[in-house]
């Protein structure tokens, strides 16, 4: 396999923070938000790595080959044939981080599509399908990294191909009369440790429950508002996780008793609302969350990953 050649510039990529989920859809619905990291690599001469990290994390995150984006830039590197010598990267962060808002998915997406644009030719390029696969398994589930890949709304699965797990999504038209408004506390809770507390088995009155609004999901987004309300009641995650975040769970119990279309973001703990309303509802939301949330009308991002000019 001939090593690639690699772009001597650099390359700069902005990749948007996602929600998971959406209620019902567990590990299968994405949904794009208005808030973005920003990421530059370049290829250097020098073996070794020069990393830089500003912005949520830049006290906590790794500055080695464990790095987020570099591990995905290696895995694209390696997938097209090769890893170059030397790489820096700056990464300037406003994705809470383990707050359900899909920072690792933007990590991973965005170390891809860096290696991806760095890479001038190579044994193999990697398409979008095979980029997704990848940031699938890194992730260990495909709903944020479609979504963050490809913007909007998407819906994810995975298909066995010739023994290997493939990743596939479609994107669904979302009415442009939702809006979405977060409410993120300043706790964190491990999207490993909230994975743990789902249960093997389900009752199946709760599958049918979780099948039937799962489905009603996809006419709520694309052009039926009105059922958001029902279409994002979940039976599959969220009562199991409420352990992990008992003030957002109550959050959600509050909001939905008047109405309101909210669930808990990916795997929390931050608390997602879906709404076509005014701001004096916004007003009243506000009054609902109390002091333990900071409420941001994210907005729904129909970007998903790309490069910008660096
Ligand atoms: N579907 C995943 C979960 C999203 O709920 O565990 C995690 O970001």
């Amino acid at each position: 396999m001939a090593k690639p050649t690699f772009r001597a510039t650099p390359i700069q990529v902005q990749v948007p923070a996602t929600s998971a989920n959406i209620g019902p859809g567990f590990d299968a619905f994405g949904l794009a938000l208005g808030l973005q990291d920003r990421y530059v690599a370049q290829i250097m001469d020098d073996p070794g790595l020069d990393i830089d990290v500003t912005g949520e994390g830049a006290d906590s995150v790794r500055r080695d080959e464990k790095n987020l984006v570099v591990k995905a830039m290696y895995e694209g590197f390696h997938f097209m044939g090769g890893k170059p010598r030397g790489l820096a990267l700056r990464a300037l962060n406003v994705i809470p981080h383990g707050r359900g808002l899909g920072s690792s998915a933007a990590a991973i997406v965005g170390g891809l599509v860096l290696a991806r644009a760095l890479v001038l030719s190579g044994d193999e390029r990697m398409n979008d399908e095979a980029l997704l696969s990848i940031a699938s398994r890194l992730e260990g589930h495909p709903d944020n990294v479609a979504a963050a890949l490809h913007g909007g709304a998407t819906i994810a699965w995975q298909e066995v191909r010739h023994g290997e797990k493939v990743a596939r999504c479609v994107g669904i038209h979302v009415d442009e009369r939702i809006k979405t408004l977060a409410f993120i506390p300043s706790n964190s809770v491990a999207t490993t440790k909230a994975r743990k507390l789902l249960p093997e088995l389900i009752p199946h009155a709760d599958a049918v429950a979780n099948s039937m609004h799962a489905a009603l999901l996809v006419q709520a987004l694309t052009n039926r508002p009105d059922l958001l309300f029902i279409a994002t009641e979940d039976f599959l995650h969220q009562k199991y996780r409420q352990e992990a975040m008992p003030k957002s769970f109550a959050l959600v119990s509050k909001l939905r008793a008047a109405g309101v279309a909210a669930f808990i973001s990916g795997a929390g703990p931050t608390v997602l609302v879906l709404h076509t309303g005014d701001p004096s509802e916004v007003a009243e939301l506000q009054r609902a969350a109390g002091d333990s949330f900071s409420l941001q009308a994210l907005g729904i991002s129909a970007r998903g990953a790309v490069v910008v000019s660096a």
